[in-house]
């Protein structure tokens, strides 16, 4: 998907702003509270309904106004033009509009534009909990693999009411039910995950680092939740008795992580702070290759604030392979400088932020 016109209305300090996107790469320069990262937030909500900085939707709504809108529209392909939009109001109603129809799911959207983001606070995907680390390989199914979803649906409904029977400690028979829709959907997930990683996935990553961190190798595995050798049936059923007393289900896909280490020690105890961002850098253009692969969909991808913590040879290479990815790239930077080994790019659009306005380079 390729965006071309964006629409943002009562977004942070953004007013009203309009501009035409370039097809690959969009450079966004200006000063610290400018409106940068509110521009890449903005397009955050289209292909997630929510924010990357905060949790609450009121406080990205310009203050003393009600709401925010953000529209795009595509490029033209097949003699189609695709047009999207969401508001959100202080009252915490959501409108979604996909192509001329209304919907009030939120996450409509996300089926149609698949957006990335790289931020400063992107190393939290290796520093943080294993859900994020799920959720990485979760984003790509969710594109991939039409049955995922419902599998996913179906896992997380059964694992809400087996907690609450464990909760309410009700006997064995009550359980059979949830247990066996549960521990069906649980070993598709898992079966789906593990390929996906196996298969294809960490090939790519891989790729990618011995061109990012050459200095080290990678080791790359998927922890499916529970123990090697036994289904996830027996799994549930070893562990009843103490995740009955404790009121919910110890083991699952909903444990499972995906771990990354170099000699046996993980990544977040050897790597520098630069390097742990280049490795989620590996791992992010790795989605977008497996993306393309895999369907005919091209990712949007977002880099906030590119010039923290990556040198200018990190920068360069990994702005450079997105490129040639088919990627729709847009990025900000304080200074033009950080960016400057993009001045033999020709196929760019430069824009200068300035309190929530942008202003085209000619
Ligand atoms: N709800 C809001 N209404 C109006 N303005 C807001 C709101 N929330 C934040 N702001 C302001 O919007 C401005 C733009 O912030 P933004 O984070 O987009 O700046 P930036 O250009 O990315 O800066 P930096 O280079 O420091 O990252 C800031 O001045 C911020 O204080
Ligand atoms: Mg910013």
């Amino acid at each position: 998907m390729i965006l071309d016109k964006l629409q943002i209305s009562h977004f942070r300090n953004i007013d009203d702003l309009s501009f035409s996107a370039h097809k690959s790469l969009n450079l966004f320069i200006g000063e610290n509270g400018s409106g940068k990262s509110s521009i890449l937030e903005a397009l955050h909500y289209l292909g997630f309904a929510r924010s990357f900085r905060t949790q609450k939707h009121r406080n990205v709504i310009s203050y003393e106004k009600s709401s925010f809108t953000v529209f795009c529209s595509t490029v033209v392909v097949d003699g189609k033009r695709q047009k999207f939009g969401i508001s959100r109001h202080l009252d915490d109603r959501c409108f979604v509009n996909i192509n001329g129809t209304k919907s009030k799911r939120a996450t409509d959207l996300a089926s149609y534009l698949p957006i990335q983001i790289f931020t400063p606070q992107s190393s939290d995907l290796l520093l943080g909990a294993p859900k994020l680390r799920r959720r990485y390989l979760d984003w790509l199914l969710f594109h991939v693999e039409q049955s995922f979803n419902l599998n996913f649906q179906v896992f997380n409904r059964s694992l809400k009411h087996l907690n609450a029977l464990y909760k309410s400690n009700q006997p064995v028979q009550a359980l059979e039910y949830w247990h066996q829709i549960l521990c069906e959907n649980g070993e598709e997930i898992s079966t789906k995950r593990a390929n996906l990683l196996n298969e294809q996935l960490k090939h790519l990553i891989n790729a990618n680092l011995r061109d990012f961190l050459p200095e080290f190798c990678f080791e790359i595995s998927y922890y499916r939740g529970w123990e090697k050798g036994c289904s996830l049936s027996d799994a549930v059923m070893k562990n009843r008795h103490r995740d009955q007393k404790n009121g919910f289900l110890s083991v699952g896909p909903h444990k499972a992580d995906l771990r990354i280490k170099v000699q046996g020690v993980n990544v977040h105890e050897v790597l520098s702070r630069g390097q742990l961002r280049m490795l989620v850098a590996g791992m992010q253009l790795a989605q977008t290759q497996y993306l393309h692969m895999k369907t005919a969909k091209t990712s949007i991808f977002l880099l906030d604030d590119v010039g923290a913590e990556l040198d200018e040879e990190k920068r360069k290479v990994f702005i450079s392979r997105l490129n040639t990815s088919d990627t729709q790239l847009f990025v900000t930077a304080i200074d033009i400088k950080q960016l400057e080994f993009l001045e033999n790019y020709n196929d760019k659009k430069v824009f200068h932020v300035e309190h929530g306005q942008v202003r085209e380079e000619i």
